[in-house]
């Protein structure tokens, strides 16, 4: 298993009020999309604010070997000289993005247009994820994957050595597969067209467009339709990392779950394809202010309060998924305790994530006394009210983050502890997220 190799057992209690300054760590799709737009500029970018958590390391690591210099001055504080677009070389080795689905799909889209060639694995969740999604776009621009059957890592892709521009209609709502056909649009001559029927997280866009690429955005009855001009030279920026809204949702969820608490969570990148949690929260009566509303890095952030308070459940619309799409775990947590029925539809991606996320939350919400209903693409989660939910269960992370940290949260809150069988991977997503819950009085311990 790539990234750790013993399980870390973590257990979760009931305890006082949380209080206190959660610094939520710096966004992970930005901090991937940051290195590797910094490798394909010519020059040195530099980034504050980078998540140094496993997924991006091996992020920078991927970049090293296809020919950038990846350099850490200070905690957080990087610099990448890139290699210019086209100026990939091939690695000398497989390149192993350990548990990060952004991180393969993205570099793969990065590659796939240079006449280079370069196989790709990771852990036994990454290798069980579908890379068809960006394999297939990125035979159009002529690169050729071969991998295993069903599309899984290990892949070996062949970058097109005479790429031709695509126009390509995704399948799937995912900024990663939109992020893979733009990143190989940029070594493609003359203009890649990407359209999305709903709208997903435009880092990638408002990056490309910092880095001096020219990318713009049509909103139409179609979807948004973004088109790319080719072979453009990327000019080195200097990027600060907005704090990551995933990661600020789990401090958020456990001051809403503990009675009494009260934390500031500041400078949280608020982008609106990345904050839909946030609006479903304030549905469900969340107590939540938002201050301090500026831009940071071309993104959007403020300083967020937040209180206990009774929950209620909710219809989360289903056109609001892929603004929250990795935050449906700590909502189920969160409806768990909530009055009522909290209907989450629409959300069939979540199968395919770091684990089957709909499954490893429903089964570990039913192991704690709630009552779940699921389907291919929903997850209904009848809310026992605060201090309803019994807990006194071990839970299966499945190699998920998310999926660790959303149950961890949830013990603050049961009746008897909960446990996670294994936490190590939240390492990839939240090095410090012990630390700074233990810092605001949660009682969580190995
Ligand atoms: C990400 C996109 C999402 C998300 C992932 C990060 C990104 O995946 O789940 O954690 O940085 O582009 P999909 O694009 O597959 O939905």
């Amino acid at each position: 298993m790539a990234g750790h190799e013993r399980a870390t057992p973590m257990t979760a209690r009931r305890g006082g009020p949380l209080r206190g300054v959660a610094e939520a760590p710096g966004d992970k799709s930005v901090s991937h999309r940051a290195l590797i737009l910094g490798a394909l500029a010519v020059g040195e970018t530099r980034i504050s604010g980078l998540l140094e958590g496993q997924d991006v390391l091996d992020t920078g690591r991927a970049m090293r070997a296809f020919g950038a210099i990846v350099e850490r001055s200070a905690p957080g504080v990087w610099s990448v000289h890139g290699v210019g677009v086209g100026g990939f070389r091939e690695p000398g080795d497989i390149i192993d993005c350990g548990n990060s689905g952004t991180g393969v799909r993205l570099i793969m889209g990065a590659m796939a247009t240079s006449d280079i060639a370069a196989t790709f694995t990771g852990d036994a969740s990454l290798r069980r994820r579908p890379m068809g999604r960006v394999t297939e776009p990125l035979a159009l621009f002529g690169a050729e994957a071969r991998g295993r059957r069903g599309g899984r890592l290990p892949i070996t892709l062949t970058g097109a050595s005479d790429p031709l521009p695509v126009r390509y209609s995704t399948p799937v709502p995912s900024a990663q597969v939109k992020s893979a056909v733009l990143l190989a649009g940029l070594n493609a001559p003359g203009e890649t067209v990407l359209i999305e029927k709903e709208p997903t997280r435009d880092h990638t866009e408002r990056m490309l467009a910092g880095f001096g690429a020219e990318v713009s955005t049509a909103v139409t009855v179609e979807g948004r339709i973004i088109t790319l001009r080719g072979q453009p030279e990327l000019r080195p920026q200097r990027i600060v990392v907005p704090r990551d809204p995933s990661s600020a949702a789990f401090p958020v969820a456990a001051a809403l779950l503990v009675e009494g608490s009260e934390v500031r969570v500041p400078g949280i990148g608020l982008n609106p394809t990345r904050a839909g949690l946030y609006d479903t929260l304030i549905e469900m009566g969340a107590d939540i202010e938002f201050a301090g509303r500026r831009e940071e890095g071309g993104e959007p952030v403020a300083d967020l309060v937040v209180r206990f308070g009774p929950l209620k459940g909710v219809e989360v619309p289903p056109e609001r998924a892929a603004s929250m799409i990795d935050e449906y775990p700590i909502l189920a947590a969160l409806a768990a305790i909530a009055e009522g029925v909290t209907v989450m539809r629409g959300v069939k991606e979540l199968r395919v994530k770091e684990s089957d996320r709909i499954d490893a939350m429903a089964r570990g919400l039913e192991a704690c006394g709630v009552k779940v209903e699921e389907g291919p693409d929903f997850l209904i989660v009848h809310g026992c009210g605060p201090g309803g939910v019994a807990g006194g269960v071990t839970v299966a992370s499945r190699l998920d983050h998310r999926i660790a940290m959303a149950f961890l949260c949830l013990g603050l809150a049961t009746r008897a502890p909960v446990t996670v069988d294994d936490a190590g991977p939240i390492a990839t997503s939240f090095p410090d997220f012990m630390g700074l819950m233990r810092g605001l009085g949660a009682d969580m311990s190995e």
